[in-house]
């Protein structure tokens, strides 16, 4: 397998715990990358393979206690980037009770922008796996899927561990 880089943003929230196990769990195969204000999609050219880490904190306003890092500094520079022969995961954190209606929604936005762009999307988890999200009602869900690993760690962190490991255990082998 070659080496997964490993994006994400913000710093010092869910995201970056979550981000850390994934990494943490890949070992030498991960190269751990804080997406902030001079991340641009150029730093991804070298590799074939990547997780991205992104958590919902609004949906107009993806990191609205970062304003000048992270997603909504990146989104924006993802426009017209080809993200052909590249193999793409998502971790989405965001939380099921409090935004039952817009449970990871930012993941709804950043899934087709892959796909749209020529990337190939794995990791890709039913709704109907994880019992809590039934009844969710969200744009991060598309053909009764979640396209990357949902995590809840406000209030479901006791399984975020196992929920990872079994995720990486599927996902690993669609890597290149
Ligand atoms: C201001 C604010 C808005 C949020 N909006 C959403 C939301 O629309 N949908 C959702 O699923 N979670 C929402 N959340 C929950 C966060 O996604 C969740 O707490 C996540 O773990 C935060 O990760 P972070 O600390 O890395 O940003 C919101 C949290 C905050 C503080």
């Amino acid at each position: 397998m070659k080496k997964i880089g490993i994006f994400y943003a913000p710093a010092k929230g869910s995201t970056e715990k979550v981000i850390k196990m994934v990494a943490q769990k890949l070992g030498s195969d991960a190269e751990l990358h804080l997406i902030d204000e001079k991340t641009n999609p150029e730093s991804m050219d070298k590799f074939e393979n990547i997780i991205f880490g992104i958590s919902t904190v609004g949906r107009d306003h993806w990191d609205a206690q970062y304003k000048k890092i992270g997603w909504d500094m990146f989104l924006p520079k993802l426009t017209g980037y080809d993200f052909n022969n590249k193999t793409i995961a998502i971790v989405a954190l965001g939380n099921h009770i409090m935004y039952e209606d817009n449970f990871l929604d930012a993941l709804g936005h950043l899934a087709p922008i892959i796909k749209n762009q020529n990337g190939k999307l794995v990791g890709e988890v039913p709704v109907s796996k994880f019992s809590d999200f039934e009844h969710i009602n969200s744009f991060g869900v598309i053909d009764n899927k979640f396209p990357g690993l949902p995590i809840d760690d406000d209030n479901l962190s006791d399984v975020t561990d196992e929920r990872l490991n079994e995720w990486l255990t599927e996902l690993k082998p669609k890597f290149a």
